[in-house]
């Protein structure tokens, strides 16, 4: 395939790419959404042509210790496919431990890394991730080691482009160190959602 660079490349490298087709090449996508991506919501926007649904964001800790908040939260069902269940979390072995509740229930397993509220600031996720890539680069290479579904990061846009490139491209080779396959391209493994800059 060519990119838009006009730079050509071997598609058996592209991970993100196979995993898009394999989900059936979905272009209508409703994004995560607290207090409304429940599953009811979920099969009405498949009814309406939606092609990929997330989850609303789960805090990987209130997943990984409360029964009561897994069983009021998350629900799927055959239907409910393709599905990208998001969690948010600063712990790469509690975000594993979370993501391996639902690995067999979804598509792939999405870090939100957009949330600006004050809510995430207190809590060190979402967007205040975003400058720590050290700690961000072991948590996507935990999960990408300890999970049978693809990890996918959801961003914000840094007001200076190029830095955004930056962020994804930190990612894209923690991934693909783990996978052993070093490619450039931040096309392959993240889907970055264009969200108004922090
Ligand atoms: C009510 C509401 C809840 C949201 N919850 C989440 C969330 O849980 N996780 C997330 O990554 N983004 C969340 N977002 C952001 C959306 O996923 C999306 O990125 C944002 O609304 C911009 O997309 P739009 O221009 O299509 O509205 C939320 C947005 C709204 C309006």
């Amino acid at each position: 395939m060519t990119l838009n660079s006009g730079e050509s490349v071997d598609e058996s490298l592209l991970p993100g790419y196979e995993f898009f087709r394999r989900i059936g090449s979905p272009k209508t996508v409703v994004a995560p959404m607290v207090d409304q991506s429940d599953l009811a919501y979920r099969c009405l926007c498949r009814r309406y042509g939606a092609e990929l649904v997330f989850t609303q964001m789960f805090n990987a800790n209130c997943f990984v210790q409360g029964i009561d908040y897994r069983e009021e939260n998350f629900q799927t069902c055959a239907y409910d496919r393709p599905l990208i269940v998001q969690f948010c979390g600063n712990n790469a072995n509690i975000l594993l431990q979370a993501a391996k509740m639902v690995e067999d229930k979804c598509d792939a397993i999405d870090i939100n890394l957009g949330c600006p509220q004050g809510i995430a600031k207190r809590g060190h996720y979402g967007a205040f991730l975003m400058e720590e890539l050290e700690l961000l680069a072991n948590i996507v290479s935990v999960l990408s080691k300890g999970l049978k579904v693809p990890v996918t990061c959801k961003t914000r846009i840094y007001k200076d482009f190029d830095k955004s490139i930056r962020l994804c491209e930190t990612l894209v080779q923690v991934i693909y160190a783990v996978i052993s396959r070093i490619e450039q391209s931040i096309n392959r493994i993240l889907f970055t959602r264009r969200v108004p800059p922090c």
